[in-house]
């Protein structure tokens, strides 16, 4: 079986790795933009690989749902879905408008989560499916969440979303809902200091939706292991 891959965010950055990497493997890619146009152009790059553009913007709830609608009739499933298109707003908590925080919410937990929705019940019939959502050591409390507020509690959010929805889940072994964190990674977002390659960022995120029937679920990983929330 080809598994079919959903990233979100696909088209820059860690996530069009995460595309390339799933693609290289030899799955099925559907490289979710905001910009159909801009997926399109940096799909050009990766060379005799099966990847579809799917416009998909997280900002609005309806078209999250229509456009998921038509990116899994595209090869009529979704195997893996990867949770990565982000939005850093680094406001500082008298400063944060609920605008702002509404956003990062919906990006980071609300987009997700109703990705998850309709995907979930296909990858449970067919007894298959992985879930990754790219997270971040700002969202952890382990580590002290470091990052501004919006960014931080977003995706603290996210973190709470994949423990919770894995142990919903849980009694069906082959489906496994697990989030990462990239490290530091050299994007748009990251910023040109940072120490890692968006292909080095990558790496755990595409590992994770290619385990096995007896790999984890509901935990949090950098570096392919395993980090407290
Ligand atoms: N870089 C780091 O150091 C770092 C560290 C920890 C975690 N992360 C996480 O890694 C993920 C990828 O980040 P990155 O560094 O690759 O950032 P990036 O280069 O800024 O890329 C972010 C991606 O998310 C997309 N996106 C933003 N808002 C969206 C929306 N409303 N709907 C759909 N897509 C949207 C962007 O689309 P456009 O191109 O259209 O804007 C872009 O494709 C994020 O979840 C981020 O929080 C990054």
């Amino acid at each position: 079986m080809t598994p079919i891959v959903f990233v979100t965010g696909g088209n820059r950055g860690i996530g069009l790795e995460i595309v390339r990497g799933y693609a290289q493997a030899g799955c099925k890619v559907l490289m979710g933009c905001r910009d159909e146009e801009a997926g399109e152009k940096v799909k050009q790059d990766i060379v005799g690989a099966d990847i579809q553009v799917i416009e998909i913007d997280l900002s609005s709830e309806q078209a999250v749902i229509d456009n998921i609608t038509r990116a899994a009739a595209v090869y009529g499933r979704i195997d893996v879905l990867v949770n990565n298109a982000g939005v850093m707003d680094d406001a500082s908590w008298d400063e944060l408008d609920m605008a702002k925080l509404k956003r990062s919410m919906q990006i980071h937990l609300n987009g997700p989560l109703a990705l998850s929705q309709q995907l979930l019940p296909g990858m449970i019939e067919r007894g298959y499916g992985r879930i990754v959502n790219v997270s971040s050591g700002y969202g952890s409390f382990a580590e002290g969440m470091e990052g501004p507020m919006a960014y931080a509690v977003s995706k603290a959010a996210l973190n709470a979303m994949t423990l919770k929805l894995a142990n919903e889940v849980k009694e069906h072994n082959n489906v496994k809902v697990n989030a990462m964190c990239p490290g530091w990674v050299h994007t748009r977002m990251g910023g040109r200091d940072a120490p890692r390659s968006p292909e080095k960022g990558a790496e755990t995120a595409i590992w994770l939706g290619q385990l096995e029937e007896d790999g984890p679920s509901g935990k949090f990983f950098r570096d392919k292991k395993e980090i407290d929330w």
